[in-house]
């Protein structure tokens, strides 16, 4: 994921932009228009209600329901209570529209840098599409195969692999059997795996052939197992070389066993609304991986959910498919679509855009190839795609930066005055002339895009709002909750908060005395979001003891869960995240520090590629671990002529980290931080912290307690060289 950012560096971008459009015209109509508009301005729109005070069972908290809903939705239509059957129904209602498609490879090379490491490039084909009956048979023979094949029912399966068509089929092909699904995290390291194979008691494990060929280092640890089916679409299974020498494993790729199936039909055993449906592992931040038990009732709700939201969802749409499925974020959206008739084009983070890493150049990446209508993506991505557009703006300069400015200044009043869609001509012409080549990079069709696993700065929300021309849908929620917790509306033109609760979960707010946030607080209620509804979860697998930590049954039977962030009501209902427990700590003088927040302020300073700060609680002041922008440094150090071997020796430099600590104080002092929120000390790291290092997760948040493991040293230095 880390790497898609890759295609929204193409210096092309707004090449060519002024040459081929009248720039005196530009200019004229730049400046002139706006103010004749300005002069027609109309009042202030009305605020609309999104969320509104409902009383729940518990008399704990301020409690907050979807304003569109006084009851809470538990199904997207009467009798789809599983998601086997809203699978069933939703195939036979959508049986000839297209529903997965995925690209042929046509070839594969490899390519080498000047520094030696070599390269895949692929060069890709269209979409090969299959219809939703098409899908619905091949899921009903796959079930029959894996039965045939001898898994016994009351085992469950595992998937680990990439996102992709047949894994969504495999999933399905469970259901009809009423299998229960583990999925677990590619990023996740190997003992987290095997942890979580031999937690559940893992017999058939289903993975894609990359995957394969790490399976044979562990299977002398992997004691239950027996069956293995591999994913042979990719055309690299059949010379993976996966030897039959490994344990007593029965080694089938996916099509033999729909083969399997075709031949030998099984009866259906479909499941219950309480069953469950998947045990989704998630990276803790600290120790083992967690199972998060989900029903069928928890996936169904969160989509029935998430339906009402999108704007007129449906068989006309294109969903570009290529997060991590074991994530509940992609899997409860790729089952939103799936419940609409959506038709789900897949791809992968490395071949996302024309430019992408992995995509053979001149030939196309999966968005302008498939011109999504919708797509889901994470902050950390979005962030990438402004810091792309503004540095391709910022290298061009002149006129074509003069021009974007204008272009993004007037999109931006006309948006922030609610005034969306209202400007006719105007909006035509920005479009045209700034905003459509920088659309082309998704396909230049995206009416509504999804974000979630992390919260979204404001900023940057109004920026992809502007330069991609549609709403984005910002969702937050957690595994435990199967997602759906709370959702923007396309109608709201504020940033800033994460929305009102979906239709199918009620929100509250409990006060925190200890950490001084309490729902008596003005003007506005703050405390630890709680979440309670039918898409709360069944808890932790084999883990009672944490279930009941964080997991409550009210008087009135409803679940809620206990999430550890901090969340204030805004008047209108909609939530905003503004802290997370575990990031708060208490200073030897009494403050609190909220590592979080001095986070974000402090990542405003160029030289920040990532940072994260450290509070000793026996002392009353923060150090901070940098990761700087190698390009930014780099030009730094050239311009004060600084001689250096490499990154890691210019890191170490005492120029290097004086500098970018003042820049740290600079940005502190603007964003109104304390002093002891200011970092003392700092350390610069030369490695980038990405999900494979561990580092951060694979929606790409800190993971404190590895990086503390991993810095230990640095971070004892730190506090014993300060002050
Ligand atoms: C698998 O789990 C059992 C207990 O259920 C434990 O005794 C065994 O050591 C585990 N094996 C591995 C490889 O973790
Ligand atoms: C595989 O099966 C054979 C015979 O069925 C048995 O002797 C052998 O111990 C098994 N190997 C493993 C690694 O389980
Ligand atoms: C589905 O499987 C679970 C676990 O094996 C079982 O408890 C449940 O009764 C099954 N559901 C139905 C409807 O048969």
């Amino acid at each position: 994921m880390a790497d898609s950012e890759g295609g929204f560096s193409d210096p092309s971008i707004l090449e060519n932009l002024v040459a081929s459009y009248g720039v005196v015209g530009a200019v004229v109509f730049g400046a002139l228009v706006p103010l004749l508009f300005s002069i027609i301005l109309v009042g202030k729109k009305k605020v609309k209600q999104r969320g509104v005070p409902v009383e729940v069972g518990d008399e704990l908290g301020f409690a907050m329901r979807n304003s569109r809903y006084t009851e809470l939705v538990e199904v997207p239509w009467e009798g789809a209570t599983t998601i086997a059957a809203l699978f069933e129904q939703s195939c036979t209602k959508h049986s000839r529209d297209p529903f997965l498609g995925t690209r042929k490879l046509i070839n594969r090379e490899f390519v080498t840098a000047g520094d030696g490491r070599k390269f895949e490039k692929v060069h890709l084909g269209e979409y090969q599409w299959e219809t939703y009956g098409e899908i619905f048979n091949r899921a009903c023979n796959f079930a029959s195969g894996l039965i045939k094949l001898g898994h016994n029912v009351d085992s469950h399966v595992a998937i680990f692999s990439d996102t992709q068509a047949e894994w969504l089929i495999a999933f399905q092909g469970c259901f009809r059997q009423n299998i229960t699904i583990v999925t677990i995290y590619a990023s996740l390291g190997e003992d987290a795996l095997i942890h979580s194979l031999n937690e559940t008691q893992i017999s058939t494990l289903i993975c894609d052939s990359k995957q394969l060929k790490k399976l044979a280092s562990i299977s002398s640890r992997l004691e239950i197992l027996k069956n293995v089916i591999y994913f042979d679409n990719d055309g690299t299974a059949s010379d993976s070389g996966f030897s039959g020498d490994l344990r007593n494993w029965t080694v089938s790729s996916f099509s033999e066993v729909e083969k399997l199936g075709k031949e030998n039909p099984v009866h259906p055993r479909l499941p219950s609304k309480t069953d469950i449906a998947v045990v989704m592992y998630t990276s803790g931040s600290t120790g083992l991986p967690k199972g998060v038990m989900m029903t069928h009732g928890n996936i169904v709700a969160t989509a029935a959910a998430v339906m009402t939201v999108i704007p007129e969802l449906g068989s006309k749409d294109i969903y570009l498919a290529y997060l991590p499925l074991a994530h509940v974020f992609e899997l409860a959206a790729e089952i939103v679509m799936m419940s609409a008739g959506v038709a789900i084009g897949y791809g992968s983070a490395l071949t996302l855009t024309d430019t992408s890493n992995k995509i053979k150049k001149g030939t196309k990446g999966d968005a302008s190839m498939l011109k999504p209508t919708l797509m889901a993506t994470v902050p950390a991505i979005l962030d990438r795609v402004r810091d792309g557009v503004l540095k391709q703006v910022e290298a061009k300069g002149g006129l074509a930066k003069k021009l974007f400015n204008i272009g993004y200044k007037r999109r931006l009043a006309a948006v922030e005055g609610s005034w969306f869609g209202a400007w006719g001509l105007e909006r035509v012409f920005w479009d045209a002339i700034v905003f459509k080549k920088i659309r082309s990079l998704l396909g230049g069709r995206i009416r509504f895009m999804l974000c979630g696993g992390a919260p979204l700065s404001g900023d940057t929300q109004r920026f992809i709002n502007i330069c991609m021309g549609a709403p984005i849908g910002q969702g937050y929620g957690l595994t435990e909750t199967c997602a759906g917790a709370t959702f923007t509306e396309p109608d709201d033109p504020n940033v800033g908060h994460v929305g009102p609760p979906l239709p199918c979960a009620f929100i509250k707010l409990v006060s925190w005395e200890e950490g001084g946030y309490k729902t008596s607080d003005k003007p506005m209620p703050r405390g630890e979001v709680v979440i309670g509804g039918f898409s709360i979860t069944a808890g932790y697998f084999n883990n009672e003891e944490k279930t009941k930590e964080v997991y409550k049954v009210d008087e009135r039977g409803m679940r809620w869960f206990y999430t550890g962030d901090i969340g204030q009501f805004q008047p209108n209902g909609c939530l905003e995240i503004i802290d997370r427990k575990k990031d708060i700590v208490k200073l030897q003088h009494g403050e609190y520090i909220s590592l979080g927040k001095v986070e974000a302020a402090l990542m405003g300073s160029n030289y920040v590629d990532n940072i994260m700060v450290y509070a000793d609680p026996l002392h009353n002041y923060c150090v901070a671990l940098v990761v700087p922008s190698h390009q930014v440094l780099e030009e730094w150090a050239e311009a004060a002529g600084i001689k250096y071997k490499d990154f890691s020796e210019l890191c170490n430099k005492e120029e290097a980290v004086g500098e970018v600590q003042q820049s740290l104080s600079k940005v502190a002092k603007a964003a109104k931080l304390d002093k002891f929120e200011t970092p003392a000390k700092i350390k610069l790291v030369a490695e980038q912290w990405t999900p494979e290092s561990g580092l951060v997760t694979a929606a790409l948040k800190l993971k404190r307690e590895q990086i503390k493991n991993k810095f230990k040293d640095d971070l004892v230095k730190l506090y014993e060289r300060s002050m």
